[in-house]
């Protein structure tokens, strides 16, 4: 059998910026005078920028021109640039580092594949951007999760087969995204959210090398 390879989401599996995301869409739900709550918020997990502020105007059952709601997508993004700017290697979620180390050391090669336009600039601020083989992020996609594009593109640049390739995921989009593309899945945090991965982890901890072994084996 070929060798394994790794593709990683970004936001919920190598850094917890869901929160940053989610403070800057609450604030902006505020400003047009209604509430957002961490529940909604799980609908924007995966999902684009732009697809996330229609969900948001959908639930505040709002309508806008496209030059407004372009105005709210800059002003969201600022907002969230700012707590981006502000983070350290310590918001590394548990297990990655030493999941990436251990696949360092068995010469095994991972990509990013984010819906993220920031992906590049988050990688950086936590010092792991070279380290990945390849990235693949919102700018180099036409299509969003659940479609596998952008994951079929990380194989592509890995130069392997999608059969050879283990996504991780935090998102439901992801998830099937994965599926569709025909790669095996790990889904990160709620089972029953997730139940269509193939693996489903409670929390990235729990990616230990016993789990990576069995995975790769
Ligand atoms: C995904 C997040 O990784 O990236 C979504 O899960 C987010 O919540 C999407 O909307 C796009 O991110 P960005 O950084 O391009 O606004
Ligand atoms: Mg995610």
């Amino acid at each position: 059998m070929d060798k394994k390879v790794f593709i990683f989401d970004l936001d919920g599996v190598i850094v917890d910026t869901a929160k940053y995301h989610y403070l800057a869409w609450k604030n902006l739900a505020n400003e047009l005078s209604f509430d957002f709550s961490k529940d909604q918020n799980e609908q924007l997990k995966g999902v684009s920028r732009v697809r996330s502020l229609e969900i948001l105007l959908n639930i505040g059952k709002i309508n806008l021109s496209d030059e407004k709601k372009q105005l709210l997508l800059d002003k969201k993004n600022k907002e969230y640039l700012e707590y981006v700017n502000r983070m350290t290697d310590d918001e590394i979620l548990p297990g990655i580092n030493q999941l990436l180390t251990f696949l360092d050391q068995k010469n095994i090669k991972y990509a990013l594949g984010s819906a993220s336009k920031n992906a590049p600039l988050i990688l950086k601020k936590v010092g792991l951007y070279e380290r990945f083989s390849a990235i693949v992020d919102g700018n180099d996609v036409s299509k969003a999760k659940p479609d596998p594009e952008v994951f079929l593109i990380a194989a592509k640049k890995l130069k392997k087969d999608p059969v050879d390739c283990i996504v991780i995921e935090d998102a439901l989009a992801g998830i099937q995204a994965a599926n569709n593309a025909k790669m095996t899945s790990v889904g990160i945090g709620d089972k029953n959210l997730l139940h269509e991965a193939d693996y489903n982890l409670s929390d990235t901890s729990k990616l230990t090398v016993d789990f990576i072994n069995k995975l790769i084996a």
